[in-house]
C-alpha cells in the first residue's frame, strides 16, 4: 500500500516536473517568438515612422507617400493634383505632386527692373517722424515675411489645430527648426506646406501665402482675429485642403509695395518682393527722390517726389483708389504701373456696378461709396480730410468726429438735443454704420462668419441710429 502510495506521489510528482519543464519550455519558445514579433513590429514600425516622419522625410527633399486607397491623380486642367477618397466628396489640392513637398523659393533674377521701389525704411534717414509712426499703421503692416513675431495665430498644443466638421480631416500648425508649417491631416495621409507671406495686418486677420519655386499660392487656414483662431479661408469649403489657388498680381498690387511680375498667373521673383504697403505707393517709386538728395544735402526743395496734395481731387482719390475701389485687373499684366497723378482708368478695366459695398474683393469699396455721400457731392473733400496716412488712428472715434465738425456744427444734427456732450464722442457708427459683407464669407466647422466693414456711403441711416441708441441705453440720460 505504502508502495503504490510512493509510486504514485512519484508519478504526480513526474507528471507535474514533466508540465513544468514542458511549460518552462513553452515559455522560453513563446518568449523567443514574440520577442522576434516585436522585433520585427518595431522594424516595421521604424520603418513606418520613417516613411511617415514628415521632419525626416523633408530633409531629404521628400514627403509622405499617399496611401494606396486614396485616389491621386492630376486634374484635367494640369495645374494641379488632386488627392481624395471613394467615400468622401472632400479633397486636397496641391500644385506639387503628392509624395513630394513644394519646391523652395526660386532664386531667379528678375525679368523686368524694377521702376525704383525701395520700401519704406528707405526714407527713414530724412523724415525719421513720419517714418516712425507710418511703420505702424495698417498700411506698412499689410504684408510681411512669416516670422514667429509676425504669425498671431497659435502654434502651442493647445490652439494649433483646427479640427473641420470631418472628424478625418484637420490641420495642425508646425514649428519646428525656426519655420512654421501648415501640416494637413487627410484620412490616413499627412503633408505640410511652409509659411512664407502674411498678408494682412491682422485687424480682421491674416491670410498666409507660400512659394512653390517661382510661383505663389494661398495657404488653406487663416488667422481671425475676432475669435482669436484658425479657420478656413474665406471662400474655402470647409472639409477640403486647398494649396493651390494661385495668388495673382491684383493681391499684390494692393498689399505689397512692389514685386516683378515674371508670368502669368502667378509666377514671380521671390528675391524683388519688397513687403508692407510703403510711402512710396502714394508718393512715387522714391529712387531719384533718395538719389538725388543723398547728393544734394543742401537743397531743401523736394526733387523727383508727388505730394496727393498738390494733385486734384481726382487725382487724390485714384491714389487711394489703386486699392479701396472695387476689384479690377490691371490692363499691363505686370502691375505696379500706375504713378500718383496718373487716372486710374488708363491702368484698370472698368467694373460694373461699382458703386454697392458688396461687390468688392473684401474692401467696402471706399472710394465709389464716398462718393455718393452729400458731404462728398457738397465739398472737395478727398480721403485725406479724414485719414493722416502717416499715423495709425483706428478706433479713436473721437478724434474722427472732430474731423466731422470741421465741417458740420453738431448742433445740426437732429439727435443733438437727445444726445446732448455726448454727440461730439461718436459722429460715426449712425452715419458711416458697420456692415458685415457677403463678400468676405469665411466657413468654419460651426458655420459662416461675415467680417464687418465699415461703409463710407455717409447718410442719414435710421437703422444704425436704433442700434447705436440701443447699444448706449442706459447711459444716455447721464
Ligand atoms: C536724403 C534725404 C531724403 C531721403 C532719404 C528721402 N527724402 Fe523725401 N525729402 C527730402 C527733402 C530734403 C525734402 C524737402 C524738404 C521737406 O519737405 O522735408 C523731401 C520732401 C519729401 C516729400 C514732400 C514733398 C513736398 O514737396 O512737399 C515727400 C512726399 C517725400 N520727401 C517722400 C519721400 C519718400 C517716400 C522717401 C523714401 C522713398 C523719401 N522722401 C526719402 C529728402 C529725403
Ligand atoms: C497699394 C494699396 C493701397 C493704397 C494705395 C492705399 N491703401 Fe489704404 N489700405 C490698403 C490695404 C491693403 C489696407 C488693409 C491693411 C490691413 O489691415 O492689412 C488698407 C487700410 C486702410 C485703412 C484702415 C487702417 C486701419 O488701421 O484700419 C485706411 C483708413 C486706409 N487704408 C486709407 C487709405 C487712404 C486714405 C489712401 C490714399 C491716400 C489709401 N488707403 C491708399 C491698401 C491701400
Ligand atoms: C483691390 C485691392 C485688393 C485686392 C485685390 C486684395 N485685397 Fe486684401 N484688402 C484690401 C483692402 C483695402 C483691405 C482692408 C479692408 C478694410 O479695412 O476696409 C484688405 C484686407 C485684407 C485682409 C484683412 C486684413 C486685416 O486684418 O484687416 C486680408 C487677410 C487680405 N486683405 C488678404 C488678401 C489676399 C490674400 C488677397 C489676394 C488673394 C487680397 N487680399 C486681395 C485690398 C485688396
Ligand atoms: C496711403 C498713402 C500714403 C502713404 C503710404 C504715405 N503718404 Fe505721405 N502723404 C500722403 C498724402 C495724401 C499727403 C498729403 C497730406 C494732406 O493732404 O494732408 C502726404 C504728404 C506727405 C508729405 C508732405 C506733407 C507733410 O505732411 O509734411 C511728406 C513729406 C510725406 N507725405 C512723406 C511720407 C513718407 C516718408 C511716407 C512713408 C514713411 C509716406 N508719406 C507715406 C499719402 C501717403
Ligand atoms: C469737407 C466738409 C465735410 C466733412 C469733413 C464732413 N461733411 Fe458731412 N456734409 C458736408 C456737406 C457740404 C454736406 C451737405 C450739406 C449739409 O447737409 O450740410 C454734408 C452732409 C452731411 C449729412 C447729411 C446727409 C444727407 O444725405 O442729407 C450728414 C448726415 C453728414 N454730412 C455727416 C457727416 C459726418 C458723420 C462726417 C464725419 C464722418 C461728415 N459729415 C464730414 C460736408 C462735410
Ligand atoms: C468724412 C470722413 C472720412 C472720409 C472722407 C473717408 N473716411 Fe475712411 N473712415 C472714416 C472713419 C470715421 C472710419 C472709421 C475709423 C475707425 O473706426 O477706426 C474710416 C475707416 C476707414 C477704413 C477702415 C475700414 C474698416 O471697415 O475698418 C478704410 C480702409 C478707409 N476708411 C478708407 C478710406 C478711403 C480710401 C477714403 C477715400 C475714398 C476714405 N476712407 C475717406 C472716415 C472717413
Ligand atoms: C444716435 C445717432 C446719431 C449720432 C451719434 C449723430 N447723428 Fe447726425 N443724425 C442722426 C439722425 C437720425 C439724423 C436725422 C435727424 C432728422 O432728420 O431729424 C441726423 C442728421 C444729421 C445731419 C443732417 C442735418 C440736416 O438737417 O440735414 C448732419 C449734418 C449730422 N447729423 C451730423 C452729425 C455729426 C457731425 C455728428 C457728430 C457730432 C452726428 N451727426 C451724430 C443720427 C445721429
Amino acid at each position: 500500500m505504502r508502495k503504490t502510495l510512493c509510486i504514485l506521489v512519484a508519478l504526480v510528482a513526474l507528471v507535474g516536473l514533466f508540465f513544468l519543464i514542458r511549460d518552462n519550455s513553452s515559455d522560453v519558445y513563446d518568449d523567443l517568438a514574440k520577442r522576434e514579433a516585436r522585433r520585427e513590429s518595431q522594424r516595421e514600425a521604424n520603418a513606418f515612422a520613417e516613411q511617415h516622419d514628415l521632419a525626416k522625410l523633408a530633409a531629404r527633399g521628400l514627403g509622405q507617400a499617399v496611401p494606396i486607397h486614396l485616389v491621386s491623380q492630376i486634374d484635367p486642367s494640369g495645374d494641379f493634383w488632386f488627392v481624395g477618397i471613394e467615400s468622401s466628396e472632400l479633397g486636397v489640392q496641391i500644385p506639387f505632386e503628392p509624395g513630394k513637398i513644394p519646391d523652395p523659393p526660386a532664386e531667379t533674377e528678375p525679368v523686368h527692373e524694377n521702376p525704383g521701389f525701395l520700401g519704406a525704411d528707405a526714407c527713414q534717414s530724412c523724415h525719421q517722424e513720419k517714418h516712425q509712426s507710418f511703420v505702424k499703421t495698417a498700411h506698412h503692416r499689410t504684408s510681411r515675411l512669416a516670422t514667429a513675431e509676425n504669425i498671431s495665430g497659435s502654434f502651442e498644443s493647445v490652439g494649433n489645430r483646427m479640427q473641420t466638421a470631418d472628424e478625418n480631416v484637420h490641420f495642425t500648425m508646425i514649428e519646428r527648426d525656426g519655420k512654421f508649417y501648415q501640416r494637413v491631416s487627410f484620412f490616413d495621409w499627412q503633408f505640410e506646406v511652409p509659411f512664407h507671406l502674411v498678408m494682412g495686418s491682422s485687424k480682421m486677420g491674416e491670410s498666409y501665402l507660400y512659394w512653390h519655386g517661382d510661383q505663389l499660392f494661398q495657404m488653406n487656414c487663416t488667422y481671425l482675429s475676432e475669435v482669436d483662431d484658425w479657420i478656413n479661408s474665406p471662400g474655402y469649403l470647409d472639409g477640403d485642403a486647398i494649396y493651390a489657388r494661385p495668388i495673382l498680381t491684383g493681391c499684390l498690387e494692393c498689399h505689397v509695395t512692389y514685386i516683378d511680375h515674371r508670368k502669368p498667373p502667378n509666377h514671380f521673383t521671390p528675391g524683388s518682393l519688397i513687403t508692407g504697403i510703403s510711402c512710396e505707393r502714394c508718393h512715387g517709386p522714391g529712387k531719384e527722390h533718395v538719389d538725388f538728395h543723398l547728393a544734394n544735402p543742401n537743397v531743401k526743395e523736394s526733387k523727383h517726389v508727388s505730394v496727393p496734395s498738390k494733385l486734384s481731387r481726382e487725382q487724390q482719390m485714384d491714389i487711394c483708389g489703386q486699392c479701396h475701389t472695387a476689384q479690377k485687373s490691371p490692363k499691363d499684366p505686370r502691375g505696379f504701373q500706375f504713378r500718383p497723378g496718373d487716372r486710374l482708368a488708363d491702368h484698370y478695366d472698368p467694373v460694373e456696378g461699382h458703386d454697392t459695398s458688396a461687390n468688392s474683393v473684401h474692401t467696402s469699396n471706399q472710394v465709389a461709396r464716398l462718393q455718393l455721400s452729400e458731404c462728398f457731392k457738397q465739398s472737395e473733400m478727398a480721403c485725406a480730410e479724414c485719414h493722416n496716412p502717416h499715423k495709425p488712428e483706428r478706433g479713436q472715434t473721437a478724434l474722427f468726429s472732430k474731423r466731422c465738425m470741421s465741417c458740420h456744427e453738431s448742433e445740426h444734427c437732429g439727435m443733438s438735443d437727445t444726445l446732448g456732450e455726448r454727440l461730439a464722442q461718436n459722429c460715426i457708427d449712425c452715419h458711416m454704420p458697420v456692415r458685415a459683407s457677403e463678400n468676405l464669407k469665411v466657413d468654419t466647422a460651426e458655420g459662416s462668419i461675415f467680417p464687418p466693414l465699415r461703409d463710407h456711403f455717409i447718410r442719414i441711416d435710421p437703422q444704425a441710429t436704433e442700434e447705436y441708441l440701443g447699444a448706449i441705453k442706459g447711459d444716455v440720460s447721464k
